[in-house]
C-alpha cells in the first residue's frame, strides 16, 4: 500500500486543498451521511448510470450501480453514483443518433468537473456505451466499462424471437395480412421479456462487445445476460478492479491505442456487428487522435471470417451467444488475427484473457475451418455515388443481390417514401433500385435509422423478400437486407446522392466494392451545379450546435470541435 500513497489522487486537489473551499467540500459532502476519513486518501470513483424509465434497455442499472459500489467500497474506494442523460432507442425523437455526442460531451465534463479518480461506466442501449466511451476517453481518467447486458430471449408460442430482427420480419406478415390482429398483440408481450438491451447482434450487442475487444470491459462481461445474477458479480469486481487501476493509472489512452481498433475491428467483422460500429468506433477512435479510415474496416474485413452465429445475419441470440462462451471464445479462435499484446482493463493482455477460452457451441461460434462466411459482415463500398464511402453489411445481404444492376426508383425524403411505399401502382420490380436522400447527419436530421426502406407492399405481396436499397441513412443493428448505408457526402451536403433522379441506372458490385450512378459523368456535373441544399432544420439550441459542427459519417459524426489531434496520420 506504500505505493498507493506516493501517487496523489485527483480527488485530493478537492478534499485536501488547504483553504475554505476544501472544508466546505468535505462538510458538504459529509451531509449525505459519510464520516470524517472517507475522504482522506481514498480514490472516489465515480459510477456513470445511464438508468432511466425512458430507456428500458437500461432501466435495470440502478441494480448494477449497487454491485459496483459494493466491489468499490470492498477495494478501498469511494463510490459516487451520479446521472447522465439517457438515450432509449426506440423513444427518443428524431433519433437517439442525434444527442450521442451530447450525451459524450455530459460525461466527458461530468468526469472532468467533479473530484474523480476514476469512473464506472454503465451502459446498454445501443448510443449510450458509444457516448461513454467517447466522453471516458477525451477526459482520460481511469474508467471501465459495465453493460447493462442483452435481455433474455423472446418467446412466442413455439418460437423464440430475437428483438428487433424478428419484430420486423413478423411485421412484414402482419402487413400483408399473414397474422392477426391478435397474434400480433400476442407477439409484443413476448417478444422482450426482460430489461436489458436487444438480444440479437444489434448496435447494441456490436458495442458493447467491442468495448470489450477494445479492453475497456473485464472479459466475459459484454454477452451476461442483465437478469443474470452473474451480471450483478461482474459488477461488483469491475468495481473492485476500479480501485485497483486508479493506483495503477490505467487510463483509456492506455488501453483504446491503434491496436486495440484494430482488434475491435476484426471483432466486429467475425461477430458480423452492427453497420453502427463503423461510425461509432471512428468517433471514439477520434477522441483519441487516432485516425481509423474506412479504407482499415475493408482491408481488415477481407482477412477476418465470419464465425458469429447471430440474428440479424445468423440463427441465434445472445443468449446462446453466452452459453456458448461470449466473446473471449470468439476472440480465442481469430486470436492469431488480433494484437495479443493489447492490454486491458485487468491489467493482463488480450492474449492472456482469452487464450485459454473455451467454445461451447460450435453451432453458435463457428470454428474457423467453417465460418459463415470467409469474410467479415461489413465491406466499405467507393464509387461514383459514394466518394467519401459508404457501408453494407454483406452478411445480412442476399447473395444475389451483391452485385446488382437496375433502375433507380428516388424518393426525396422519408416522407415521399412513406406516402407512396405501399400504393398498388408503385413503378417497381424487383430489379428497382430504392433510393432515399436527406437522411444524413444533417439532412435528417441526427442520422436516424431509417435506411431499411420497407419492401414496397406490391412486391411483398408477390413473395418478394429484398431489393437493392440505397440511402444516406444509418439501419439498425437489428435490421437485415440487401442494404447499403451512410453514403457520403450525404445528399443533403450535395453528395451524388443528390441527384439521382428515377430511372437511372445504379451498378452494386460488392466484390470490387464499388457503388456506380451509371450515368454519363458531364451529365452528373449538370446536375450538381444547379444543387440547392435544403434549408437547415433548426435555428437554435441544441439542434443548431449539432447541425453547424457535426461530421459527415465517414469521419464518424462527431462534433468537429470534439476530436482529438490526430496522433498516427
Ligand atoms: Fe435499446 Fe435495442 S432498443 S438496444
Amino acid at each position: 500500500m506504500a505505493a498507493h500513497n506516493e501517487r496523489k489522487l485527483r480527488s485530493q486537489e478537492w478534499f485536501r486543498e488547504p483553504t475554505y473551499y476544501g472544508f466546505a467540500r468535505r462538510a458538504w459532502l459529509r451531509s449525505e451521511g459519510f464520516n470524517r476519513d472517507v475522504f482522506d486518501g481514498k480514490p472516489v470513483i465515480g459510477i456513470a448510470n445511464s438508468w432511466s424509465e425512458l430507456n428500458n434497455c437500461n432501466a435495470h442499472l440502478r441494480q448494477v450501480a449497487e454491485a459496483v459500489k459494493r466491489g468499490v467500497w470492498a477495494a478501498g474506494g469511494v463510490p459516487l453514483e451520479f446521472p447522465t442523460i439517457s438515450l432509449g432507442e426506440l423513444l427518443m425523437r428524431p433519433t437517439a443518433m442525434l444527442f450521442r455526442n451530447l450525451m459524450a460531451m455530459d460525461i466527458e465534463e461530468s468526469i472532468r468537473a467533479n473530484p474523480l479518480d476514476g469512473v464506472v461506466l454503465l451502459c446498454g442501449c445501443d448510443k449510450t456505451t458509444p457516448a461513454m466511451l467517447m466522453g471516458a476517453a477525451s477526459a482520460d481518467v481511469p474508467a471501465i466499462v459495465v453493460p447493462g447486458g442483452p435481455m433474455l430471449s423472446g418467446q412466442w408460442r413455439d418460437r423464440q424471437l430475437g428483438a428487433g430482427t424478428d419484430g420486423r420480419k413478423l411485421f412484414d406478415l402482419f402487413r400483408t395480412g399473414l397474422l392477426s390482429e391478435e397474434e400480433w398483440c400476442e407477439i409484443e408481450g413476448s417478444i422482450a421479456r426482460s430489461a436489458g438491451h436487444c438480444t440479437v447482434m444489434g448496435t447494441a450487442s456490436t458495442m458493447t462487445n467491442l468495448a470489450e475487444a477494445l479492453g475497456m470491459t473485464l472479459p466475459g462481461c459484454a454477452a451476461i445476460p442483465a437478469p443474470d445474477s452473474r451480471r450483478l458479480a461482474i459488477a461488483e469486481s469491475s468495481g473492485r478492479r476500479m480501485v485497483e487501476m486508479v493506483w495503477e493509472d490505467l487510463r483509456p489512452s492506455r488501453v483504446m491505442t491503434p491496436a486495440a481498433f484494430e482488434n475491435a475491428v476484426a471483432v466486429d467483422m467475425a461477430l458480423g456487428g452492427s453497420t453502427n460500429a463503423v461510425v461509432h468506433l471512428v468517433a471514439i477512435a477520434g477522441r483519441l487522435g487516432i485516425g481509423l479510415p474506412l479504407s482499415e474496416f475493408d482491408r481488415i474485413s477481407r482477412r477476418t471470417p465470419f464465425l458469429a452465429n447471430i440474428k440479424p445475419s445468423g440463427e441465434f441470440l445472445m443468449e446462446d451467444f453466452f452459453r456458448a462462451g461470449s466473446l473471449p471464445a470468439l476472440m480465442r479462435e481469430i486470436l492469431d488475427l488480433l494484437n495479443g499484446d493489447c492490454l486491458t482493463v485487468n491489467g493482463r493482455t488480450v492474449a492472456d484473457n482469452v487464450g485459454g477460452a473455451e467454445c461451447w457451441d460450435r453451432e453458435v461460434i463457428r470454428p474457423r475451418s467453417a465460418p459463415l462466411h470467409p469474410e467479415g459482415g461489413t465491406v466499405i463500398l467507393g464509387g461514383n455515388l459514394a466518394p467519401d464511402g459508404a457501408v453494407l453489411k454483406q452478411t445480412a445481404a442476399s447473395p444475389r443481390l451483391l452485385e446488382h444492376r437496375g433502375p433507380a426508383l428516388a424518393f426525396e425524403n422519408i416522407q415521399e417514401m412513406r406516402a407512396r411505399i405501399d400504393s398498388p401502382d408503385l413503378p417497381v420490380t424487383p430489379a428497382t433500385v430504392l433510393v432515399m436522400k436527406n437522411c444524413g447527419p444533417k439532412g435528417a436530421p441526427g442520422f436516424p435509422e431509417w435506411g431499411h426502406i420497407p419492401l414496397p407492399k406490391v412486391l411483398l405481396e408477390q413473395g418478394v423478400d429484398d431489393m437493392l436499397r440505397i440511402s444516406d441513412a444509418r439501419m439498425s443493428g437489428t435490421s437485415f437486407g440487401t442494404v447499403v448505408l451512410h453514403v457520403a457526402p450525404e445528399s443533403a451536403v450535395g453528395g451524388p446522392l443528390a441527384i439521382v433522379e428515377t430511372g437511372d441506372e445504379i451498378a452494386l458490385d460488392t466484390p470490387r466494392r464499388r457503388l456506380e450512378l451509371v450515368v454519363p459523368a458531364d451529365e452528373i456535373e449538370r446536375r450538381l451545379a444547379v444543387f440547392v441544399p435544403p434549408p437547415p432544420h433548426y435555428d437554435r439550441g441544441y439542434g443548431r450546435l449539432f447541425l453547424e459542427h457535426v461530421n459527415q459519417a465517414h469521419l464518424g459524426c462527431d462534433f468537429d470541435f470534439l476530436r482529438a489531434v490526430k496522433k498516427n496520420a
